[in-house]
C-alpha cells in the first residue's frame, strides 16, 4: 500500500507493534523443552489480546498462528506438539497479522539458550545485512540493487541467499506489489522503491542450500541442499531518507 493520509500511518504502526511485540515476546518465552504448538498458542494469545488476527491463517489456511522453523526447516513450520524446541536449535519466528485491516510481517532467526552447535555467526549477519540492507532502501532506489547489496554482503561472510525466497509490498494484504523483493541481483527486475509505499524486507542466508521447496507436510520449506537458513524481516515504509520501521519493537538490532 502507499500511505497517504495520517490514519492509515497510525493503522500501520498499531499492526506493526502488535506483531513485533508478540515476536520479541515469544522469542524471550522460548524454551529447552516447550513445543512448538505452546510457543505458537501463547502467540495467538498476544496476537488476540491485541486484537489482531494471524495472516498466515486467513490468507492461506495455515494450520497455527504463527510459523515456527526449526533447524533444517527455513520457513512456514506448522506448529505441533511433536516438535520439541531443543538447547541450541536454530528457531525461526515468523508473525504477521492483520488489525483492524492494516497487515504487518515480521521474523527472526535465534539460537535457543547455548549456542552448542555454533549458529550465531548466520544469525549475526542476517541481522547485520538487514539493517544495512534498510538503510540502503529510499524512494528511486531500484529493487535489484538492494538484492545485490544482501547477496555480496552473504558472500562476504561466507553464506548463500535463497533465491526463490523474497520480501514483499504489504499493508491492505499480506502479499501486494512489489511481488517480489529478492535476495539477489535480479537483472529482470526493473522495479524501484517507491516513497510513502509500505513493503516487508526480508533476509534469506543460508550455508549451502539456494532454493527453498515445499515438504512433504506440503507447508513447511526446506533447502535443495540441506544447510541451515536465517531470516530476520522488518516491515517499513518507504520515505526520502532512512525508512520508517513498523516494527522496531523486535528488538533485533538490540
Ligand atoms: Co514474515
Ligand atoms: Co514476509
Amino acid at each position: 500500500m502507499s500511505i497517504t493520509k495520517e490514519s492509515e500511518l497510525i493503522g500501520m504502526k498499531k499492526a506493526g507493534e502488535a506483531v513485533a511485540l508478540t515476536l520479541k515476546a515469544m522469542r524471550n518465552h522460548a524454551r529447552p523443552g516447550m513445543n512448538t504448538k505452546e510457543l505458537d498458542d501463547f502467540g495467538r494469545e498476544l496476537l488476540m489480546s491485541f486484537g489482531a488476527q494471524s495472516a498466515p491463517t486467513l490468507t492461506y489456511g495455515f494450520p497455527g498462528w504463527t510459523c515456527i522453523s526449526i533447524n533444517h526447516e527455513i520457513a512456514h513450520g506448522i506448529p505441533s506438539s511433536r516438535k520439541m524446541l531443543r538447547e541450541g536449535d536454530l528457531v525461526n519466528i515468523d508473525v504477521s497479522a492483520e488489525l483492524n485491516g492494516y497487515w504487518a510481517d515480521n521474523g527472526g532467526s535465534f539460537v535457543l539458550g547455548e549456542d552448542v552447535h555454533g549458529h550465531q555467526k548466520l544469525v549475526n549477519t542476517s541481522k547485520t545485512i538487514l539493517k544495512k540492507a534498510i538503510n540502503n532502501i529510499k524512494g528511486g532506489v531500484r529493487i535489484a540493487d538492494v538484492g545485490n547489496l544482501i547477496e555480496t554482503e552473504a558472500k562476504k561472510a561466507g553464506y548463500k541467499v535463497i533465491k526463490n525466497l523474497t520480501g514483499h509490498g504489504i499493508g491492505r494484504s499480506l502479499h501486494e506489489a512489489p511481488t517480489e523483493i529478492p535476495n539477489f541481483r535480479d537483472r529482470f527486475n526493473r522495479h524501484r522503491f517507491k516513497k510513502n509505499s509500505v513493503v516487508a524486507v526480508e533476509t534469506f542466508i543460508s550455508t549451502s542450500s539456494t532454493l527453498a521447496y515445499t515438504g512433504p507436510d506440503d507447508w513447511t520449506l526446506l533447502g535443495n541442499r540441506g544447510g541451515f537458513v536465517a531470516q530476520h524481516e522488518h516491515t517499513i515504509m518507504i520515505t526520502d531518507g532512512q525508512p520508517l520501521v513498523f516494527t522496531e519493537m523486535n528488538d533485533t538490532w538490540k
